[in-house]
């Protein structure tokens, strides 16, 4: 370590003779802290900013996630010119091609934006970026697609600084080009960007799902908003993006098959996603390594759009509380036998415009009291030989589940996995009317609801969201009564980094496919979506890239650093403390090194 920050000291005696220094703080890594000191005549050669401390003094050197093989970062920092840095090596796969185009574009403008507009003249080390990958015809992210990469860096004798990432796919290479970007940062004492000249890192996800959902339907996000959350998604390496996007409240989703979904169902004719928004963001999905799952959840949260049918029962009923869980309610009537032909041409819609790999079913809050109080679907179960017991309302449930099953693999192909929430229908005891090979089971419960260890001991495969850690809008005024909302308290950052999936499972479990963050937007719109998201959902994603055994106190400084990285991107990340903790680590009461 000694000596290879002498090696930085004499490249900086070099620089110093080119460039001036900016403020009169410096940071100094000692005793593990990047920690300020003021620049004196005797130091001012030898004076790094607080991005290079970090990069030098920082755990991982402030990577997030933190890598899962071998890092090493050398501490010789060199200028790096962001208008000199070119790639090749993805051969002639034009699909690879142009999704390593798109996210170079990324790269290439977010390493612009780290730099002030009035700094942004030309010199430094020319970047070559090297992909070499072994399956570049591999375009769609699955629950097997190998995301993992190699990345080094070496300095070329003439002073190019070449850049190889070696990986089976496009995902992986795109986060290997993620890592390679947090390692460039910009150094505010003499303006200019900054990179190792020696790097060299294996890394690979503990787990192949990690989400984010978000609803769009009880408020509406723009298209904008939804691209800077995957942005945002892809600095975290978060890989798979779950759109609800609709609900009993508005129907924003263009069926082309079904145009009054969209026609009654939207808030107002621009708030709504038209195929074209769909495929703008798919695409830029992909670009940043996530996969976009659509939910079309049934066969509750239904209502508006399907004015013009008589699928819907009990829309808009009162007392809401009777009939559903959430105003206003709405459920499909299973025994319409119209209702499967319309679901068959959505899901069609649905498919053709977002190629999925997976589809979210849905499935949740299902209200046996709508059912039971309309008439005329309990003279139909009467007609079966049902009673009106909830064994009865399960056989209901389970006539639609299959039914409509039937008609979302008319539109794909029969394995498409699928996902439900947990609900009544995957309890133990009528776990048997869902198959563990076609349906993955997604847990919204606590963390300590038996139902988990229950479809884990049946072979269920799991993706937990949690909401006593993993709901993002708890924690804010009640809507459907006074004080505060249902889930709360907020969850704060601590709370999701110590949400092990491990703890979750009751131990290490390859059933658990990995978690997802949920932000249901009854109090969210594109107007706050930014800071209730970030940084918080970029703490569960280092728990499933990494599978940390350590605590949130161990990783705090790496957090507060990707905060920033986030910000850079343009995404409205919520302060998580005081700036002046980030400058006086050693000194933050909440610093973990501060208080072991
Ligand atoms: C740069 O890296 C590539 C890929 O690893 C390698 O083939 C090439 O020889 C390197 N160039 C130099 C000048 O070291
Ligand atoms: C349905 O309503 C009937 C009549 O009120 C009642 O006896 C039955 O318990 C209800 N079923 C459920 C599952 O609540």
């Amino acid at each position: 370590m000694k000596h290879q920050l002498t090696k930085y000291l004499l490249f900086v005696l070099l620089l110093k003779t080119i460039s001036g220094l900016t403020g009169v703080w410096r940071w100094e890594c000692e005793e593990g802290y990047c920690q300020k000191k003021e620049i004196t005549p005797d130091t001012q050669d030898t004076a790094i900013s607080l991005s290079a401390c970090r990069l030098l003094c920082s755990d991982a050197s402030a990577l997030w996630p933190k890598p899962t093989g071998e890092i090493h970062v050398g501490t010789t920092l060199v200028k790096v010119n962001p208008n000199s840095i070119s790639h090749s090596g993805v051969g002639s796969e034009k699909r690879s091609h142009s999704l390593i185009g798109g996210a170079m574009t990324r790269f290439n403008k977010q390493l612009n934006e780290l730099r002030p507009k009035t700094k942004r003249a030309d010199g430094g080390k020319t970047l070559e970026i090297t992909y070499i990958l072994s399956d570049p015809g591999l375009t769609d992210l699955t629950l097997e697609t190998e995301e993992g990469y190699a990345l080094t860096v070496v300095e070329t004798s003439d002073g190019r600084l070449n850049a190889t990432i070696v990986a089976d796919n496009f995902y992986g290479g795109r986060n290997g080009l993620e890592t390679l970007n947090q390692l460039i940062v910009y150094d505010d004492l003499r303006e200019e960007l900054i990179m190792p000249n020696d790097i060299s890192i294996t890394d690979k996800p503990a787990y192949p799902w990690r989400g984010l959902a978000l609803d769009t339907s009880r408020n509406y996000i723009t298209v904008d908003a939804i691209k800077n959350t995957l942005s945002a998604m892809a600095s975290s390496k978060l890989n798979s993006f779950h759109w609800h996007i609709t609900d009993s409240h508005s129907f924003p989703f263009t069926a082309q098959s079904l145009p009054d979904l969209r026609e009654y169902g939207a808030y107002t004719p621009k708030k709504i996603y038209t195929p074209e928004d769909v495929a703008d963001i798919v695409a830029h999905g992909r670009e940043c390594g996530v996969r976009v799952i659509p939910e079309f959840d049934a066969p509750a949260h239904v209502g508006e759009g399907w004015q013009n049918t008589d699928y819907v029962v009990c829309f808009k009923a009162a007392p809401w509380q009777d009939y559903c869980v959430e105003p206003p309610c709405g459920q499909f009537d299973p025994t319409k036998d119209g209702l499967y032909d319309a679901l068959e041409s959505l899901y069609g819609d649905m498919i053709k415009q977002f190629q999925p790999t997976i589809f979210h079913m849905g499935g949740d809050e299902v209200h046996f009291g709508c059912w039971n109080s309309t008439a005329s679907i309990v003279e139909w179960m009467q007609n079966q030989g049902w009673g009106r017991s909830e064994e009865d309302f399960i056989k209901l449930w389970d006539h639609f589940q299959t039914e409509a099953l039937k008609r979302l693999y008319k539109q794909t192909s029969s394995n498409i996995p699928v996902i439900l929430w947990t609900s009544t229908l995957t309890e133990g005891e009528y776990l048997e009317h869902l198959s563990k090979d076609q349906y993955i089971i997604q847990i919204w419960t606590t963390g300590s609801d038996p139902q988990i260890s229950n479809l884990l001991a049946n072979g269920y495969r799991v993706i937990i969201s949690n909401y006593d850690a993993l709901y993002l809008d708890c924690g804010f005024s009640g809507w459907v009564t006074d004080g505060n909302n249902w889930c709360s308290p907020y969850k704060g950052w601590q709370k999701i980094y110590e949400n092990k999936p491990a703890t979750v499972a009751g131990g290490k479990n390859d059933l658990v496919l990995g978690m997802e963050a949920a932000l249901w937007t009854e109090q969210v719109d594109s107007a706050s979506v930014d800071t209730r998201l970030w940084p918080r959902a970029a703490a569960m994603g280092e728990v499933l890239w990494s599978e940390p055994s350590n605590g949130w106190r161990e990783a705090e400084s790496r957090m507060l650093v990707q905060r920033e990285r986030i910000i850079n991107l343009g995404v409205n990340a919520d302060a998580l403390e005081p700036e002046w903790c980030r400058q006086y680590e050693e000194s933050c009461p909440t610093n973990g090194k501060f208080n072991k």
